[in-house]
C-alpha cells in the first residue's frame, strides 16, 4: 500500500480528490492534512470514515514540526499539495496569507519530502531518493498570465502571473522546480484551468451566481463580463492528477484543461436558465483590478503522452452541478450563515 499525504483535502478540489482516491484506488492510504481555514470544511468529507485507508489531521502546512511528525508516523511516500489560499479577490485585499501559505507552506512540504526520502540526507551532492516517491504540486493556469484573443498556454509558456494569488502559485512552482533541479527530488507540477462541480466554496463564480439566483439577489458581473475561462469538471481534474501521479515523467509539468472556453457572461446566463431565474438580476459591477482577460489551456501533452482526456461534456457537468447545489442548499447555508456573510458585504460594497 502507498501512503499519500493530501494537503488541503477539506477544500473543494482536495475533498473531491480524497473521495475519488478512496473509491477508485484503494491501493493508497490517504492522510489528509488541512488547517481548516475559512475554505476548509469537514462537511465536504462527511461520508468519509477514519480507518485503515484514511486519517485526517488538522495541520497547517507551514508548521514544519507537525508536517515532519506525520511523515515519520505515516511513512509518507507521495505528496499531493492542494493546500493554498485560492481566491484571487482575497489576494487583492490581503496578499500576505497567499505568500506564507502558498510559498512558504510549499517549501516546508518540499523540505520534509527531501529529509525523509533522500537516501543520504547528509550528503548535499548525493541525488538519490527512495524508490517510488513523488511530490506533486497542484498549480494553476493563472501562473502563465493572460492571453489575448488567440493562442493557448503550453507547458513552455513563460510564467507571467498578474495577481498576488497567481504570483504566489508561480513562486511555489519555481521552488518545486528548484528542489528537482538542485536536489533531484522526484516531482511533477500540474497546471489546471477553472474547476467547477460539487463542494466549491460560494465565493467562486459558479456557486456564487447560483446562490444569488436562488435568493433573487443581484448577480455581480465584473467589467463587461467578456473575460474567458476554460472550465473543467473537478472529477476530470482529479483523474488528471492521478494520471500524472502514476505515469507522469519525473520533473515534468503537465497542463490540465477541458478545451472548453466560455465568457463569464455566458456562464452567468446558463446558470440563470438552469436555476429558472431572471436575466434582470445581472448587475455589471467594477472590474477586478488586474483582471486577466483570457485563459486557454493546450492539453496536448497530457492527452498524447499520458492518455488522459476529460470525460464530462460541459452541458452534462453544469447540469449535474446546478442540481447538486439545488439539492444541497443546506451545505451552502452553513457556509453563508457564518463569517462569509461579512466577507460578501465587504467585497461587493463599493463595486
Ligand atoms: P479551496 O480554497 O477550496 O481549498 C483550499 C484548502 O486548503 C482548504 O481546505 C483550506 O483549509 C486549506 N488550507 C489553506 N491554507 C492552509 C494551510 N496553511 N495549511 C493547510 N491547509 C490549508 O481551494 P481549491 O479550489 O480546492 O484549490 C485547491 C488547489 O488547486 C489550490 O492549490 C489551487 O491553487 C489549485 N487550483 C484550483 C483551481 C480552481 O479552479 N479551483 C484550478 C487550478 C488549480
Ligand atoms: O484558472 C484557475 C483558477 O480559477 C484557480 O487557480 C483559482 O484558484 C480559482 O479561484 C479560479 O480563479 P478565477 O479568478 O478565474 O475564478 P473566480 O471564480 O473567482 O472567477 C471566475 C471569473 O468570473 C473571473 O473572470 C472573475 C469573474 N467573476 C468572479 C466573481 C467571484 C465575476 O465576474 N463576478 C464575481 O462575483
Amino acid at each position: 500500500m502507498k501512503n499519500i499525504l493530501v494537503t488541503g483535502g477539506a477544500g473543494f478540489i482536495g475533498s473531491n480528490f480524497v473521495k475519488y482516491m478512496l473509491n477508485e484506488h484503494s491501493e493508497y492510504r490517504i492522510v489528509n492534512i488541512d488547517a481548516l481555514t475559512y475554505a476548509g470544511n469537514l462537511e465536504n468529507l462527511a461520508d468519509v470514515k477514519e480507518g485503515t485507508n484514511y486519517r485526517f489531521v488538522k495541520c497547517d502546512i507551514r508548521d514544519s514540526a507537525t508536517v515532519e511528525k506525520i511523515f515519520a508516523e505515516e511513512n509518507i511516500d507521495t505528496v499531493v499539495n492542494f493546500a493554498a489560499e485560492s481566491h484571487v479577490d482575497r489576494s487583492i485585499v490581503d496578499p500576505q496569507a497567499f505568500l506564507t501559505t502558498n510559498v512558504l507552506g510549499t517549501q516546508v512540504l518540499l523540505d520534509a519530502a527531501k529529509k525523509f526520502w533522500k537516501l543520504n540526507p547528509d550528503d548535499k551532492y548525493d541525488r538519490s531518493f527512495r524508490e517510488g516517491v513523488k511530490y506533486l504540486q497542484v498549480s494553476t493556469d493563472e501562473v502563465y498570465g493572460a492571453l489575448g484573443k488567440t493562442g493557448m498556454f503550453t507547458e513552455t509558456t513563460p510564467l507571467s502571473p498578474n495577481s498576488p494569488y497567481s504570483s504566489s502559485k508561480a513562486s511555489a512552482d519555481l521552488f518545486v522546480r528548484a528542489y528537482h533541479e538542485t536536489f533531484g527530488l522526484p516531482v511533477n507540477i500540474t497546471r489546471c484551468s477553472n474547476n467547477y462541480g460539487p463542494y466549491q466554496f460560494p465565493e467562486k463564480l459558479i456557486p456564487l451566481m447560483l446562490n444569488n439566483c436562488i435568493k433573487g439577489k443581484p448577480l455581480p458581473v465584473y467589467g463587461d463580463g467578456l473575460q474567458i475561462r476554460d472550465w473543467l469538471h473537478v472529477s476530470d481534474h482529479c483523474k488528471g492528477i492521478y494520471t500524472v501521479l502514476e505515469k507522469g515523467r519525473v520533473g515534468e509539468v503537465y497542463n490540465i484543461g477541458g478545451n472548453n472556453e466560455k465568457a463569464n457572461i455566458e456562464i452567468v446566463k446558463l446558470i440563470i436558465k438552469a436555476a429558472g431565474a431572471s436575466e434582470e438580476l445581472i448587475t455589471y459591477v467594477k472590474d477586478r483590478p488586474g483582471h486577466d482577460r483570457r485563459y486557454a489551456i493546450d492539453n496536448t501533452k497530457i492527452t498524447t503522452e499520458l492518455g488522459w482526456a476529460p470525460e464530462y461534456t460541459f452541458e452534462q457537468g453544469i447540469a449535474e452541478t446546478v442540481k447538486w447545489y439545488l439539492d444541497n442548499q443546506e451545505w451552502t447555508e452553513h457556509i453563508i450563515s457564518g463569517d462569509y456573510a461579512n466577507y460578501y458585504d465587504k467585497m461587493y460594497k463599493n463595486a
